[in-house]
Protein backbone atom coordinates (compact mmCIF):
# COMPACT_ATOMS: atom_id res chain seq x y z
CA UNK A 1 0.00 0.00 0.00
CA UNK A 2 1.56 3.48 -1.08
CA UNK A 3 0.11 6.28 1.08
CA UNK A 4 -0.62 9.68 -0.51
CA UNK A 5 1.75 10.89 1.89
CA UNK A 6 4.29 9.05 0.61
CA UNK A 7 4.04 10.29 -2.91
CA UNK A 8 3.99 13.84 -1.94
CA UNK A 9 6.97 13.08 0.17
CA UNK A 10 8.88 11.62 -2.76
CA UNK A 11 7.27 13.97 -5.43
CA UNK A 12 9.29 16.97 -2.64
CA UNK A 13 12.67 15.74 -2.41
CA UNK A 14 12.64 14.56 -6.35
CA UNK A 15 11.95 17.96 -7.42
CA UNK A 16 14.15 19.64 -4.96
CA UNK A 17 17.37 16.80 -6.33
CA UNK A 18 16.10 18.12 -10.02
CA UNK A 19 16.19 21.78 -9.47
CA UNK A 20 19.41 21.38 -7.47
CA UNK A 21 21.38 18.99 -10.40
CA UNK A 22 20.24 20.65 -13.33
CA UNK A 23 21.67 24.32 -13.38
CA UNK A 24 22.34 24.84 -16.66
CA UNK A 25 18.47 23.34 -18.09
CA UNK A 26 17.35 25.87 -15.64
CA UNK A 27 19.61 28.85 -17.54
CA UNK A 28 18.71 27.62 -20.76
CA UNK A 29 15.37 27.33 -19.61
CA UNK A 30 14.65 30.90 -18.36
CA UNK A 31 16.55 32.59 -21.88
CA UNK A 32 14.03 30.23 -24.27
CA UNK A 33 11.12 31.61 -21.98
CA UNK A 34 11.81 35.10 -23.72
CA UNK A 35 10.59 33.55 -26.93
CA UNK A 36 9.14 30.33 -26.82
CA UNK A 37 5.67 30.07 -26.02
CA UNK A 38 5.97 28.09 -21.97
CA UNK A 39 9.73 27.94 -22.23
CA UNK A 40 9.66 25.25 -25.45
CA UNK A 41 9.71 24.79 -28.53
CA UNK A 42 6.81 22.14 -28.55
CA UNK A 43 4.36 22.05 -25.76
CA UNK A 44 4.93 18.91 -25.27
CA UNK A 45 8.22 19.00 -23.89
CA UNK A 46 7.00 19.92 -20.59
CA UNK A 47 4.68 17.13 -20.23
CA UNK A 48 7.81 15.26 -18.23
CA UNK A 49 6.89 16.60 -15.43
CA UNK A 50 10.29 18.69 -14.40
CA UNK A 51 10.02 21.31 -12.33
CA UNK A 52 11.47 23.17 -15.65
CA UNK A 53 12.11 21.72 -18.84
CA UNK A 54 15.07 19.41 -19.62
CA UNK A 55 17.23 20.45 -22.30
CA UNK A 56 19.51 17.45 -24.29
CA UNK A 57 22.53 17.86 -25.54
CA UNK A 58 23.04 14.46 -27.84
CA UNK A 59 21.97 10.76 -27.68
CA UNK A 60 23.33 8.03 -29.43
CA UNK A 61 22.28 4.10 -29.70
CA UNK A 62 19.69 3.88 -26.37
CA UNK A 63 21.58 6.68 -24.32
CA UNK A 64 20.83 10.45 -23.82
CA UNK A 65 22.51 13.18 -22.18
CA UNK A 66 21.42 16.34 -21.08
CA UNK A 67 23.48 20.03 -20.89
CA UNK A 68 24.28 19.32 -17.29
CA UNK A 69 26.29 16.38 -18.28
CA UNK A 70 24.16 13.62 -16.97
CA UNK A 71 24.01 10.51 -19.12
CA UNK A 72 20.48 8.56 -19.40
CA UNK A 73 19.44 4.64 -20.13
CA UNK A 74 16.62 6.04 -22.91
CA UNK A 75 13.97 3.53 -22.74
CA UNK A 76 11.71 6.38 -23.98
CA UNK A 77 13.44 6.71 -27.18
CA UNK A 78 11.67 10.06 -28.34
CA UNK A 79 8.09 8.40 -27.63
CA UNK A 80 8.93 5.55 -30.42
CA UNK A 81 10.47 8.25 -32.65
CA UNK A 82 13.53 6.96 -31.84
CA UNK A 83 12.97 3.38 -31.30
CA UNK A 84 15.79 1.91 -33.39
CA UNK A 85 18.20 4.11 -31.61
CA UNK A 86 19.39 7.48 -31.49
CA UNK A 87 20.69 8.41 -34.97
CA UNK A 88 21.23 4.72 -36.12
CA UNK A 89 25.17 4.76 -38.65
CA UNK A 90 23.34 3.55 -41.36
CA UNK A 91 20.56 6.47 -41.28
CA UNK A 92 23.17 9.15 -40.56
CA UNK A 93 24.97 8.46 -43.25
CA UNK A 94 22.19 8.40 -45.23
CA UNK A 95 21.14 11.86 -44.07
CA UNK A 96 24.79 13.49 -44.75
CA UNK A 97 25.00 11.87 -48.33
CA UNK A 98 21.28 13.21 -49.43
CA UNK A 99 22.06 16.55 -47.47
CA UNK A 100 24.76 17.39 -50.20
CA UNK A 101 22.48 16.71 -52.97
CA UNK A 102 19.39 18.72 -52.33
CA UNK A 103 16.79 18.11 -49.56
CA UNK A 104 13.10 18.30 -51.60
CA UNK A 105 12.33 18.80 -55.07
CA UNK A 106 8.92 17.22 -55.47
CA UNK A 107 10.07 14.45 -57.59
CA UNK A 108 10.50 10.92 -56.97
CA UNK A 109 14.25 9.55 -56.50
CA UNK A 110 15.94 6.37 -57.24
CA UNK A 111 15.09 5.50 -53.20
CA UNK A 112 11.45 5.17 -54.18
CA UNK A 113 11.54 2.04 -55.71
CA UNK A 114 13.95 0.36 -53.11
CA UNK A 115 11.63 1.67 -50.40
CA UNK A 116 8.47 0.79 -51.87
CA UNK A 117 9.55 -3.00 -52.53
CA UNK A 118 10.57 -3.36 -48.65
CA UNK A 119 7.41 -1.96 -47.65
CA UNK A 120 5.63 -4.37 -49.79
CA UNK A 121 7.19 -7.17 -48.38
CA UNK A 122 7.53 -6.69 -44.92
CA UNK A 123 3.99 -5.06 -44.54
CA UNK A 124 2.46 -8.04 -47.02
CA UNK A 125 0.45 -4.78 -48.99
CA UNK A 126 0.91 -3.80 -52.37
CA UNK A 127 0.86 0.08 -52.32
CA UNK A 128 2.24 2.73 -50.44
CA UNK A 129 2.14 6.35 -49.81
CA UNK A 130 3.78 8.71 -48.27
CA UNK A 131 3.30 11.92 -45.41
CA UNK A 132 5.36 13.46 -43.08
CA UNK A 133 3.95 12.55 -40.09
CA UNK A 134 1.89 9.81 -38.96
CA UNK A 135 -1.08 12.28 -38.05
CA UNK A 136 -1.43 12.82 -41.62
CA UNK A 137 -1.37 9.55 -43.03
CA UNK A 138 -4.19 9.20 -40.72
CA UNK A 139 -5.73 12.21 -41.86
CA UNK A 140 -5.27 10.79 -45.45
CA UNK A 141 -6.71 7.53 -44.89
CA UNK A 142 -9.82 8.36 -43.55
CA UNK A 143 -10.12 10.58 -46.30
CA UNK A 144 -9.68 7.90 -48.66
CA UNK A 145 -11.74 5.44 -46.41
CA UNK A 146 -14.87 7.52 -46.39
CA UNK A 147 -14.46 8.74 -50.24
CA UNK A 148 -14.01 4.99 -52.02
CA UNK A 149 -17.07 3.54 -49.40
CA UNK A 150 -18.85 6.84 -49.46
CA UNK A 151 -20.39 6.31 -46.13
CA UNK A 152 -19.81 8.85 -43.43
CA UNK A 153 -18.82 7.22 -39.96
CA UNK A 154 -15.31 6.09 -38.54
CA UNK A 155 -15.25 3.72 -35.61
CA UNK A 156 -12.60 3.91 -33.41
CA UNK A 157 -11.99 3.02 -29.74
CA UNK A 158 -12.10 4.28 -26.00
CA UNK A 159 -8.88 5.71 -24.97
CA UNK A 160 -7.39 5.87 -28.97
CA UNK A 161 -5.08 8.33 -30.15
CA UNK A 162 -4.03 8.39 -33.72
CA UNK A 163 -2.15 12.28 -33.72
CA UNK A 164 -3.86 15.22 -34.35
CA UNK A 165 -6.56 14.12 -35.96
CA UNK A 166 -10.22 15.67 -35.14
CA UNK A 167 -12.40 12.95 -35.82
CA UNK A 168 -10.69 10.95 -33.72
CA UNK A 169 -11.41 12.77 -30.29
CA UNK A 170 -14.25 11.03 -29.09
CA UNK A 171 -14.24 9.54 -25.64
CA UNK A 172 -16.96 6.94 -23.83
CA UNK A 173 -17.77 8.56 -20.69
CA UNK A 174 -19.96 6.15 -18.30
CA UNK A 175 -20.74 4.17 -21.84
CA UNK A 176 -21.58 7.99 -23.53
CA UNK A 177 -19.80 9.89 -26.42
CA UNK A 178 -18.58 12.42 -25.47
CA UNK A 179 -15.77 15.28 -27.14
CA UNK A 180 -12.40 14.96 -25.92
CA UNK A 181 -12.87 18.46 -23.59
CA UNK A 182 -8.86 18.85 -23.54
CA UNK A 183 -9.37 19.35 -27.32
CA UNK A 184 -8.35 23.11 -28.41
CA UNK A 185 -10.43 25.15 -30.70
CA UNK A 186 -12.68 22.34 -31.63
CA UNK A 187 -15.90 23.55 -33.26
CA UNK A 188 -17.56 20.48 -35.21
CA UNK A 189 -19.43 17.65 -33.39
CA UNK A 190 -17.39 15.13 -34.47
CA UNK A 191 -19.61 12.47 -32.97
CA UNK A 192 -21.96 12.85 -36.14
CA UNK A 193 -19.57 11.13 -37.96
CA UNK A 194 -17.55 9.30 -35.93
CA UNK A 195 -18.42 6.49 -33.35
CA UNK A 196 -16.60 5.01 -30.30
CA UNK A 197 -16.78 2.22 -28.91
CA UNK A 198 -14.55 0.20 -25.48
CA UNK A 199 -12.00 -2.10 -27.18
CA UNK A 200 -12.68 -6.35 -26.79
CA UNK A 201 -16.15 -5.05 -26.94
CA UNK A 202 -16.96 -7.78 -29.94
CA UNK A 203 -20.70 -7.40 -29.09
CA UNK A 204 -20.80 -3.29 -29.21
CA UNK A 205 -18.54 -3.82 -32.86
CA UNK A 206 -21.09 -6.49 -33.99
CA UNK A 207 -24.22 -3.51 -33.38
CA UNK A 208 -21.75 -0.74 -35.07
CA UNK A 209 -20.84 -2.11 -37.95
CA UNK A 210 -24.73 -3.69 -38.84
CA UNK A 211 -26.02 -0.53 -39.30
CA UNK A 212 -24.09 -0.20 -42.67
CA UNK A 213 -22.58 2.95 -42.37
CA UNK A 214 -19.21 2.89 -41.54
CA UNK A 215 -16.53 3.71 -43.63
CA UNK A 216 -13.39 2.56 -41.55
CA UNK A 217 -12.12 0.85 -37.94
CA UNK A 218 -9.43 2.79 -37.31
CA UNK A 219 -7.39 1.14 -34.22
CA UNK A 220 -4.35 0.10 -33.34
CA UNK A 221 -3.74 -3.53 -33.21
CA UNK A 222 -3.15 -3.15 -29.08
CA UNK A 223 -3.93 0.22 -27.73
CA UNK A 224 -0.77 1.82 -26.68
CA UNK A 225 -1.90 5.77 -25.89
CA UNK A 226 -4.22 4.89 -23.05
CA UNK A 227 -1.81 2.66 -21.28
CA UNK A 228 -1.58 -0.48 -22.76
CA UNK A 229 -4.11 -2.65 -23.10
CA UNK A 230 -3.92 -5.89 -25.37
CA UNK A 231 -6.30 -7.73 -27.60
CA UNK A 232 -8.08 -10.41 -25.98
CA UNK A 233 -7.61 -13.42 -28.04
CA UNK A 234 -9.18 -13.92 -31.37
CA UNK A 235 -10.79 -10.40 -30.98
CA UNK A 236 -8.76 -8.89 -33.84
CA UNK A 237 -9.49 -11.86 -36.10
CA UNK A 238 -13.67 -11.70 -35.23
CA UNK A 239 -13.20 -7.41 -36.18
CA UNK A 240 -11.78 -8.72 -39.45
CA UNK A 241 -14.54 -10.96 -39.97
CA UNK A 242 -17.11 -8.56 -38.99
CA UNK A 243 -14.93 -5.66 -40.64
CA UNK A 244 -15.17 -7.64 -43.84
CA UNK A 245 -19.26 -9.06 -43.79
CA UNK A 246 -20.36 -5.08 -43.60
CA UNK A 247 -18.16 -3.70 -46.13
CA UNK A 248 -16.16 -1.43 -44.13
CA UNK A 249 -12.56 -1.34 -44.27
CA UNK A 250 -9.98 -2.20 -41.52
CA UNK A 251 -7.01 0.34 -40.64
CA UNK A 252 -4.10 -0.58 -38.46
CA UNK A 253 -2.46 2.11 -36.70
CA UNK A 254 0.67 0.36 -36.44
CA UNK A 255 2.84 3.57 -35.62
CA UNK A 256 3.51 2.09 -32.23
CA UNK A 257 2.73 -1.55 -32.52
CA UNK A 258 5.58 -1.88 -35.03
CA UNK A 259 7.51 -2.66 -32.01
CA UNK A 260 5.44 -5.96 -31.64
CA UNK A 261 7.73 -7.33 -34.28
CA UNK A 262 8.98 -7.26 -37.88
CA UNK A 263 6.41 -6.31 -39.87
CA UNK A 264 4.35 -4.72 -36.97
CA UNK A 265 2.05 -6.23 -35.38
CA UNK A 266 -0.18 -7.68 -37.68
CA UNK A 267 2.12 -9.72 -40.08
CA UNK A 268 3.69 -10.82 -36.59
CA UNK A 269 0.31 -12.04 -34.85
CA UNK A 270 -2.62 -11.39 -37.91
CA UNK A 271 -5.17 -10.41 -39.40
CA UNK A 272 -3.87 -8.35 -42.46
CA UNK A 273 -5.50 -4.86 -42.64
CA UNK A 274 -6.90 -3.33 -45.60
CA UNK A 275 -5.14 -0.25 -44.98
CA UNK A 276 -1.55 -0.02 -42.89
CA UNK A 277 -0.43 3.03 -41.10
CA UNK A 278 2.86 3.49 -39.90
CA UNK A 279 5.27 6.66 -38.76
CA UNK A 280 7.10 8.00 -36.35
CA UNK A 281 10.74 5.58 -36.37
CA UNK A 282 9.75 4.23 -40.21
CA UNK A 283 12.72 6.78 -41.18
CA UNK A 284 14.98 6.26 -38.31
CA UNK A 285 13.53 9.84 -36.56
CA UNK A 286 13.47 12.58 -39.67
CA UNK A 287 9.70 13.14 -40.14
CA UNK A 288 8.10 10.59 -42.15
CA UNK A 289 5.48 8.18 -42.34
CA UNK A 290 3.12 5.80 -45.17
CA UNK A 291 -0.05 4.27 -45.48
CA UNK A 292 -0.18 0.75 -46.93
CA UNK A 293 -2.85 -0.57 -48.70
CA UNK A 294 -4.28 -3.32 -50.63
CA UNK A 295 -5.02 -3.93 -54.54
CA UNK A 296 -8.76 -3.63 -54.22
CA UNK A 297 -8.12 -0.31 -52.29
CA UNK A 298 -5.88 1.03 -54.64
CA UNK A 299 -8.33 0.22 -57.47
CA UNK A 300 -10.88 2.39 -55.87
CA UNK A 301 -8.94 5.04 -54.98
CA UNK A 302 -8.43 5.28 -58.53
CA UNK A 303 -11.78 5.25 -59.70
CA UNK A 304 -12.98 7.76 -57.01
CA UNK A 305 -9.74 10.21 -58.41
CA UNK A 306 -11.04 9.19 -62.10
CA UNK A 307 -14.46 9.52 -61.79
CA UNK A 308 -14.57 12.67 -58.97
CA UNK A 309 -14.07 16.32 -59.72
CA UNK A 310 -10.28 17.47 -60.03
CA UNK A 311 -8.17 19.38 -58.03
CA UNK A 312 -6.97 19.95 -54.54
CA UNK A 313 -7.63 15.92 -52.76
CA UNK A 314 -7.06 17.48 -49.42
CA UNK A 315 -4.04 14.58 -48.85
CA UNK A 316 -0.59 15.74 -48.34
CA UNK A 317 1.54 18.39 -47.79
CA UNK A 318 4.11 19.61 -50.15
CA UNK A 319 7.40 18.24 -47.72
CA UNK A 320 5.50 14.91 -48.19
CA UNK A 321 7.86 12.12 -49.75
CA UNK A 322 10.85 14.47 -49.82
CA UNK A 323 14.41 13.01 -50.51
CA UNK A 324 15.59 13.14 -47.41
CA UNK A 325 12.72 11.23 -45.94
CA UNK A 326 12.91 8.60 -48.48
CA UNK A 327 17.27 8.33 -48.33
CA UNK A 328 16.63 8.07 -44.47
CA UNK A 329 13.94 5.47 -44.18
CA UNK A 330 15.26 3.18 -46.75
CA UNK A 331 18.46 3.18 -44.64
CA UNK A 332 16.57 2.55 -42.02
CA UNK A 333 14.20 -0.10 -43.11
CA UNK A 334 17.44 -2.12 -44.98
CA UNK A 335 19.83 -1.63 -42.64
CA UNK A 336 18.59 -1.24 -39.12
CA UNK A 337 15.01 -2.40 -38.39
CA UNK A 338 16.22 -5.86 -39.84
CA UNK A 339 15.13 -9.32 -38.78
CA UNK A 340 18.16 -9.80 -36.45
CA UNK A 341 17.38 -6.06 -34.70
CA UNK A 342 13.81 -7.79 -34.02
CA UNK A 343 15.88 -10.99 -32.90
CA UNK A 344 17.76 -8.47 -30.12
CA UNK A 345 14.97 -6.49 -29.04
CA UNK A 346 12.04 -9.42 -28.49
CA UNK A 347 14.15 -11.56 -26.31
CA UNK A 348 15.10 -8.27 -24.17
CA UNK A 349 11.95 -6.96 -24.06
CA UNK A 350 10.89 -10.25 -22.24
CA UNK A 351 13.76 -10.12 -19.56
CA UNK A 352 12.59 -6.65 -19.09
CA UNK A 353 8.93 -7.42 -18.29
CA UNK A 354 9.90 -10.65 -16.60
CA UNK A 355 12.67 -8.76 -13.99
CA UNK A 356 10.38 -6.21 -13.50
CA UNK A 357 7.34 -8.41 -12.79
CA UNK A 358 9.71 -9.47 -9.81
CA UNK A 359 11.03 -6.50 -8.55
CA UNK A 360 7.38 -5.32 -8.39
CA UNK A 361 6.28 -8.51 -6.33
CA UNK A 362 9.43 -8.42 -4.05
CA UNK A 363 7.68 -4.86 -2.80
CA UNK A 364 4.42 -6.74 -2.00
CA UNK A 365 2.53 -4.93 -5.10
CA UNK A 366 0.12 -6.39 -7.70
CA UNK A 367 0.77 -4.36 -10.68
CA UNK A 368 0.94 -6.08 -13.75
CA UNK A 369 3.47 -5.55 -16.70
CA UNK A 370 1.80 -5.68 -19.97
CA UNK A 371 3.77 -6.54 -22.59
CA UNK A 372 3.93 -7.01 -26.33
CA UNK A 373 7.52 -7.41 -28.64
CA UNK A 374 9.89 -4.86 -27.69
CA UNK A 375 7.19 -2.54 -25.71
CA UNK A 376 6.29 -2.78 -22.12
CA UNK A 377 4.57 -0.82 -19.19
CA UNK A 378 3.79 -1.73 -16.01
CA UNK A 379 0.29 -0.56 -14.79
CA UNK A 380 -0.20 0.45 -10.66
CA UNK A 381 -3.18 -0.79 -10.37
CA UNK A 382 -4.01 -4.61 -9.42
CA UNK A 383 -4.61 -5.87 -13.26
CA UNK A 384 -4.30 -5.30 -16.66
CA UNK A 385 -7.66 -3.32 -18.23
CA UNK A 386 -9.40 -4.45 -20.98
CA UNK A 387 -10.50 -1.81 -22.40
CA UNK A 388 -9.98 2.71 -22.60
CA UNK A 389 -12.01 3.36 -18.71
CA UNK A 390 -10.70 0.27 -17.20
CA UNK A 391 -7.57 1.61 -18.61
CA UNK A 392 -7.88 5.34 -17.10
CA UNK A 393 -9.97 4.45 -13.87
CA UNK A 394 -6.08 2.55 -13.65
CA UNK A 395 -3.88 5.56 -14.18
CA UNK A 396 -2.30 7.39 -10.99
CA UNK A 397 -1.30 10.70 -12.00
CA UNK A 398 0.64 11.61 -9.01
CA UNK A 399 2.61 8.36 -8.02
CA UNK A 400 3.40 8.13 -11.96
CA UNK A 401 4.71 11.31 -11.85
CA UNK A 402 7.04 10.49 -8.39
CA UNK A 403 8.34 7.69 -9.80
CA UNK A 404 9.23 9.14 -13.26
CA UNK A 405 11.01 12.36 -11.47
CA UNK A 406 12.83 9.21 -9.32
CA UNK A 407 14.04 7.35 -12.45
CA UNK A 408 14.99 11.13 -14.28
CA UNK A 409 17.40 11.76 -11.27
CA UNK A 410 18.75 8.42 -11.21
CA UNK A 411 19.45 8.17 -15.25
CA UNK A 412 16.78 6.84 -16.57
CA UNK A 413 13.59 8.17 -18.86
CA UNK A 414 10.80 6.08 -19.78
CA UNK A 415 7.49 7.60 -21.19
CA UNK A 416 6.61 10.65 -19.74
CA UNK A 417 3.05 9.66 -20.64
CA UNK A 418 2.06 6.47 -18.07
CA UNK A 419 4.80 3.91 -17.60
CA UNK A 420 5.76 2.72 -21.24
CA UNK A 421 9.23 1.42 -22.19
CA UNK A 422 11.24 0.65 -25.60
CA UNK A 423 13.54 -2.03 -26.23
CA UNK A 424 15.86 -0.92 -28.61
CA UNK A 425 18.29 -3.18 -30.86
CA UNK A 426 20.86 -0.87 -29.17
CA UNK A 427 19.52 -1.14 -25.51
CA UNK A 428 21.47 -3.90 -23.18
CA UNK A 429 21.11 -6.57 -20.82
CA UNK A 430 23.05 -4.09 -18.07
CA UNK A 431 20.45 -1.11 -19.30
CA UNK A 432 17.55 -2.95 -18.63
CA UNK A 433 19.28 -4.00 -15.40
CA UNK A 434 20.16 -0.64 -14.21
CA UNK A 435 15.91 0.35 -15.00
CA UNK A 436 15.23 -2.82 -12.96
CA UNK A 437 17.30 -1.11 -9.63
CA UNK A 438 15.74 1.80 -10.04
CA UNK A 439 12.62 1.24 -10.38
CA UNK A 440 13.53 -1.12 -6.56
CA UNK A 441 15.39 1.71 -4.89
CA UNK A 442 12.17 4.10 -5.94
CA UNK A 443 9.71 1.35 -4.18
CA UNK A 444 11.98 0.52 -1.30
CA UNK A 445 11.18 4.40 -0.68
CA UNK A 446 7.14 4.25 -1.66
CA UNK A 447 6.56 1.08 -0.10
CA UNK A 448 6.65 0.99 3.96
C1 LIG B 1 -0.76 5.18 -32.67
C2 LIG B 1 -0.35 6.55 -33.05
N1 LIG B 1 -0.69 7.03 -34.25
C3 LIG B 1 -0.34 8.25 -34.65
C4 LIG B 1 0.39 9.07 -33.82
C5 LIG B 1 0.75 10.44 -34.29
O1 LIG B 1 2.09 10.53 -34.59
P1 LIG B 1 2.69 11.97 -34.95
O2 LIG B 1 2.54 12.79 -33.70
O3 LIG B 1 4.12 11.68 -35.27
O4 LIG B 1 1.91 12.49 -36.09
C6 LIG B 1 0.76 8.64 -32.57
C7 LIG B 1 1.53 9.51 -31.66
O5 LIG B 1 1.77 9.20 -30.51
C8 LIG B 1 0.39 7.34 -32.17
O6 LIG B 1 0.71 6.86 -30.96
Amino acid sequence: MITDSAIAAMLESEKARFEAANPKSRALGAEAARHWHRGVPFHWMLDWGTPFPLFAERAEGARLWDVDGHCYEDFCLGDTGSMFGHSPPPVARAIAEQASRGLTYMLATEDAPIVADELAKRFGLPFWQVTSTASEANRAVIRWCRGITGRDKILVFNGCYHGAVDDVFVDLCDGVPELRKSLVGQVYDVREHTQVIEFNDLAALEVALASGDVAAVLTEPALTNVGMVLPDPGYLEAMRELTNRHGTLLVFDETHTISSGYGGHSMTYGPKPDIFVVGKPVAGGVPCAVFGFSAEVAERMEQLREEGEKGHSGIGTTLSANALALAAMRANLTEVMTPAAYDHMLPLADRLAATLEQVIASHGLPWPVVHVGARAEFICADRAPRNGTEARASMQGALEHAIHLFFINRGVLIAPFHNMMLVSPATTDAQVARLAETLDECLGVLVP
